[in-house]
């Protein structure tokens, strides 16, 4: 007997594999979408004419935006679509009293520092870092900051750009 069992699994190892790797590079442009533990939507709820500060409440005061907490989202979830899969999700994170792992998306380097506040009180739109997010189903980084990024927009706005201080950890 010449093709014995062993042979057959090398033969359905060696298939799986490149079905593998054929699904991981067809997957590369997305993969600046992480997957969520819940498929959270901006647009459904920018729809529903829900403010980015609602959820996101820091931005405008501090270095971060924040996440919403889980109790901010049962605010609504507890009667709204408590049924959905998904919500159902978010309401088991809620009785084990847990924070939703969210992946992050956006990103400086660690010795770089980025606050939010003087920018969203100069009157820059989050759009203009972060893309069209209310109309997106799955946030995804269209922007990746580096040093570039920083500095161009800051020469145009006259912004100051001895950054050592300023950016700088
Ligand atoms: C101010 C109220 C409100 C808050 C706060 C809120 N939601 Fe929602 N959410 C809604 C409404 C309204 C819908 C649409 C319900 C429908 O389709 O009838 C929705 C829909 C959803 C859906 C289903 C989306 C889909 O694919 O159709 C999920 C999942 C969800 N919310 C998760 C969350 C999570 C997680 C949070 C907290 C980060 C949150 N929501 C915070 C009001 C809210
Ligand atoms: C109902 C609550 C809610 C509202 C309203 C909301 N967000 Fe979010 N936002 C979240 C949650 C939850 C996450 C984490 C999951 C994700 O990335 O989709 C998130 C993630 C993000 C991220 C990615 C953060 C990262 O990981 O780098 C950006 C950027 C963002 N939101 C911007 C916005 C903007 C701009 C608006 C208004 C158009 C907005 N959000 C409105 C709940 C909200
Ligand atoms: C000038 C560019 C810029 C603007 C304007 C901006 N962001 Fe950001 N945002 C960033 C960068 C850069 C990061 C990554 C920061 C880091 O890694 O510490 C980030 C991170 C975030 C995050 C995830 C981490 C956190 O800070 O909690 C959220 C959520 C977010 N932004 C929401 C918003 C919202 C909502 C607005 C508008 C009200 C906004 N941002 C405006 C550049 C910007
Ligand atoms: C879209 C334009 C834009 C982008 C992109 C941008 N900035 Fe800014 N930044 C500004 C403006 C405008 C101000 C406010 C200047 C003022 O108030 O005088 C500012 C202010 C700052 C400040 C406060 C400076 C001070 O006077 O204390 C820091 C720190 C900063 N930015 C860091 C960064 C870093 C780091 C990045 C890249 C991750 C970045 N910025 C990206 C436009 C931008």
């Amino acid at each position: 007997m010449f093709f014995s069992l062993r042979h057959l699994f090398a033969l359905t190892a060696a298939v799986l594999g490149v079905f593998l790797w054929i699904f991981y590079f067809q997957d590369l442009p997305y993969r600046s979408a992480p997957k969520q533990p819940i498929a959270f939507s901006h647009r459904v709820h920018f729809e529903r004419g829900i403010a980015c500060i609602f959820c996101h409440a820091d931005v405008a005061k501090s270095d971060y935006a924040g996440m919403p907490a889980v109790m901010k989202c049962m605010g609504c979830h507890r009667v709204v679509i408590p049924y959905y899969p998904q919500v159902q999700i978010l309401h088991r994170y809620w009785s084990e009293q847990k924070p939703i792992p969210w992946v992050r998306v956006f990103w400086v380097p660690q010795y770089v520092h980025f606050p939010h506040q003087p920018h969203i009180l100069a009157g820059i739109q989050c759009g203009t870092c972060h893309g069209d997010v209310g109309h997106e189903e799955r946030v995804s980084e269209v922007v990746n900051f580096n040093m570039g990024t920083c500095i161009t927009c800051h020469r145009n706005h006259g912004a100051r750009t001895d950054c050592f201080q300023a950016c700088h950890h």
